[in-house]
């Protein structure tokens, strides 16, 4: 059973608006199904949860138990869509506190996203007395950062382990022929895992670029491409009318039409941080060229109701927001009675945490949303694997539609280039001196 569903009321959209769209919808799905299986095309995400490589999806099953048996810490060197599934995936669905000293489970840890020497050094120290394994993901496999943190902890591996354990604890993530990476694991005799050629970055969670960590991390990855699975069949329609995912494309785009140039996701549960950080990547690299695009900004709530909340209320008025509610905790907890009251919070005696969370959501979304702010709220059932999975699908394939009705190429990504250009230059590599 589907564990999503959106709701527009609060947009101020009327449904006949959204139906207009169903002629180009229609189109651009047709364009989907038919291209699917064109390698040119970066649409093999579409057909993850069904085609997917499954003697790989065993062998990842295998070696993520290799790393839980023998390691404390799995060390993911990844930026950009090499990185951000995977963290989204994890911090969603693991406690948020654990005391990893007990041994009892595998802490994925993270490196190669920035170049803070302060952030390397202070990891390494945390590492160095633990057991450890990498796994490096770059499709490319010659992203600076990445490779960057690869070189330097690799040595730390090397110098810990001796080079031949080392190589039993390298886990690389790449293309299947091509790169640096890809070389040096067929030099060294790393175990690799393949990102699909016609996979970008950004909707790349659901191979092994997420699967790896997120199963090593513990998380049941059959259950996750269930979700997923279950996300594919129900958005399939074409006919907008009966197609929420495609729904909540064309009701971005009617609102960025309205100049609602900004989009924040919102939630009431901070394992989502994350999720909202992977969101951001995939909608502002898909959408965000030629000049146009919403720009996607993220908040956790209620932490961010005491900082952005007052912009939000009363800014400018060029926002929207889409609002991510977990309808069941699994944990929750009671308010108390006081003798002496002196908090004042008496009142909520009896009360659940999570009931006093909706209601300041339901209270924030209707301040918001008569402050002139629309609301898509979008109701997951619980914090799953089946839900994450689901709801990852139907975001992927909600922003290709809304990229391809703005009229973007929602796989590409050119201007990412241009600062590499010039950090290239600034620093004398190769080739790049007289550009
Ligand atoms: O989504 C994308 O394409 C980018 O964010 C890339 O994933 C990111 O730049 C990392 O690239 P690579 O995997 O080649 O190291």
């Amino acid at each position: 059973m589907s564990k999503i569903k959106v709701d527009f009321s609060n947009t101020g959209i009327p449904v006949t608006e959204i139906l207009k769209y169903n002629g180009k919808v229609s189109k651009i799905h047709e364009e989907f199904q038919k291209n699917k299986n064109n390698e040119e095309e970066f649409l093999g995400w579409l057909e993850l949860p069904t085609n997917y490589d499954k003697e790989e999806f065993e062998r990842i099953k295998k070696a993520a138990k290799q790393i839980q048996s023998n390691s404390e810490i799995l060390v993911v060197i990844g930026i950009g869509g090499s990185y951000l599934g995977a963290r989204a995936v994890i911090e969603a669905l693991t406690k948020t506190f654990v005391n990893y000293s007990e041994g009892k489970m595998t802490k994925v840890l993270y490196a190669g996203n920035n170049m803070s020497p302060r952030y390397i050094t202070d990891l390494i120290e945390l590492i160095s007395n633990k057991d450890f394994s990498i796994n490096v993901i770059s499709k490319s496999g010659t992203t600076t950062e990445p490779g960057i943190a690869f070189r330097i902890l690799r040595e730390v591996l090397e110098n810990k382990y001796g080079i031949e354990e080392a190589k039993k604890r390298i886990y690389v993530t790449t293309d299947k022929q091509k790169g640096a990476l890809k070389t040096l694991s067929e030099e060294e005799g790393y175990e690799t895992f393949v990102i699909p050629d016609n996979v970008g970055g950004r909707y790349s969670v659901l191979t092994a670029v997420g699967l790896l960590p997120i199963a090593a991390a513990g998380i049941d990855i059959d259950k996750l491409m269930i979700g997923a699975k279950m996300a594919q069949d129900k958005y399939v329609d074409s006919n907008v009318k009966y197609n929420e995912c495609y729904q909540y494309a064309v009701v971005r785009n009617l609102l960025y039409l309205d100049e609602k140039d900004i989009e924040i996701l919102a939630n009431y549960e901070p394992k989502l941080h994350y999720f909202t950080e992977w969101w951001k990547q995939l909608y502002g690299e898909s959408e965000g060229k030629e000049y146009k695009g919403i720009f996607p900004a993220g908040v956790d709530f209620t932490t961010d109701l005491h900082s952005m909340g007052q912009y939000i209320q009363e800014g400018r008025r060029n926002l929207f927001e889409t609002v991510i509610n977990i309808e069941n905790v699994q944990e929750d907890i009671s308010i108390k009675p006081d003798e002496d009251n002196l908090d004042g919070l008496n009142y909520l005696q009896g009360k659940k945490l999570d009931y006093i969370n909706k209601k300041a959501m339901e209270g924030t979304i209707m301040a918001h949303t008569k402050g002139g702010v629309p609301n898509i709220l979008i109701n997951v059932e619980e914090l799953s694997e089946e839900a994450i999975g689901e709801l990852i699908y139907f975001f992927e394939l909600a922003c290709a539609m809304s990229g391809k009705i703005l009229g973007v190429n929602p796989f590409n990504q050119p201007g990412v280039e241009e600062y590499k250009k010039n950090m290239f230059k600034l620093l004398g590599k190769p080739g790049y001196e007289k550009k």
